[in-house]
């Protein structure tokens, strides 16, 4: 290329004398010193589940929790959408104490809880017509939604005549109907057969996108985890504290090949199976609060 004139320079970047005007993250969900102890029922002590947990999600961010089994990422969720309260310390959105469920979280559970009377379109319309939307408006909501997680053709089906995936669009389509802040979804395809939770990691990605919503979202699954979230927080064996946070970092569509998610894949599963052996050699002594 000679001949060609070099590139004029680069103007030096100014930075903005007032960085607080620059857009900052904004926090939607801070978690302080949370704790819960269960009273015992059946068994002879408590049963201690989530120990001096502080965490703050930014606006917009997609976080994964994982966790060994029985560990009490459950229970942290379950506190996030107010269904649960905690023994001590305390969970705000947008700077508010939470105290019970509202429709500024939408919860999605690995059991799909669809309601099996109802239609698609039905199960999907619920929170709006317990906020008493009227019906054209609630029609018109769950027609966009039932385009954005692809059920179109199934609005008069029933939960029965529906697979596991479709069900689980259903359940998503359901929490997005009240344009919750922040989805908080337990183990969402747990249940699902392993390509069709592919298939569904990649439709979800692909609404996140669309609606930039806030996502919590609970996994046994490493892999899962790497694909998905910008950070993965990495609970210890119960009680669930945190043992690290993992920013993933890698530009989606991520491929599950490249040396960059195996790294990342291998690091979680480190801490992760560091916290499983811990776990089990807990066994002896369950749910003993110390
Ligand atoms: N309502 C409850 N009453 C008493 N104990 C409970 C209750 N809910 C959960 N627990 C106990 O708290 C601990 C954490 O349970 P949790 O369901 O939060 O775990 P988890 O990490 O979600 O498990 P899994 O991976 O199996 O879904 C368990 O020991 C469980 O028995
Ligand atoms: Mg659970």
């Amino acid at each position: 290329m000679s001949g060609t004139k070099p590139p004029a320079p680069q103007a030096p970047q100014v930075t903005d004398p007032l960085p607080a005007r620059l857009p900052q993250p904004a926090p939607l969900i801070v978690a302080s010193h949370l704790n819960k102890t269960f009273e015992r029922i059946a068994q002879e002590h408590g049963t201690d589940a989530v120990r001096d947990i502080d965490l703050t999600i930014q606006e917009g961010e997609f976080v994964c929790l994982v966790g060994p089994s029985g560990c009490g990422k459950t229970t942290l969720l379950r506190i996030i959408a107010g269904l649960e309260r905690p023994t001590s310390g305390e969970v705000t959105l947008r700077g508010k104490a939470i105290h019970g469920p509202g429709a500024d979280r939408g919860m999605i559970f690995q059991s799909f809880a669809l309601f099996p009377w109802r239609t698609v379109r039905r199960n999907i319309e619920f929170g709006l017509e317990v906020r008493r939307v009227p019906r054209a408006e609630r029609h018109r909501i769950s027609g966009e939604l039932i385009d954005l997680v692809g059920l179109q053709g199934f609005a008069a089906a029933h939960p029965r005549e529906l697979s596991g995936g479709m069900q689980q669009r259903v359940g998503l389509a359901r929490a997005l109907a009240n344009d919750p802040a922040v989805l908080l979804m337990d183990e969402p395809f747990g249940s699902l057969d392993a390509q069709t939770r592919n298939l569904m990691q990649t439709e979800l990605l692909k609404i996140w996108e669309r609606t930039r919503k806030t996502v919590v979202f609970v996994t046994h699954s490493v892999d899962e985890s790497v694909f998905l979230a910008d950070r993965i927080v990495l609970l210890t064996a119960r009680p669930a504290s945190i043992k690290s946070i993992v920013e993933v970092g890698i530009p989606r569509p991520r491929d599950r090949a490249s040396p960059e998610f195996a790294a990342i894949r291998q690091r979680v599963l480190r801490d992760l199976t560091e916290e499983v052996l811990r776990g089990m050699a807990q066994q002896d002594r369950p749910g003993a609060v110390e």
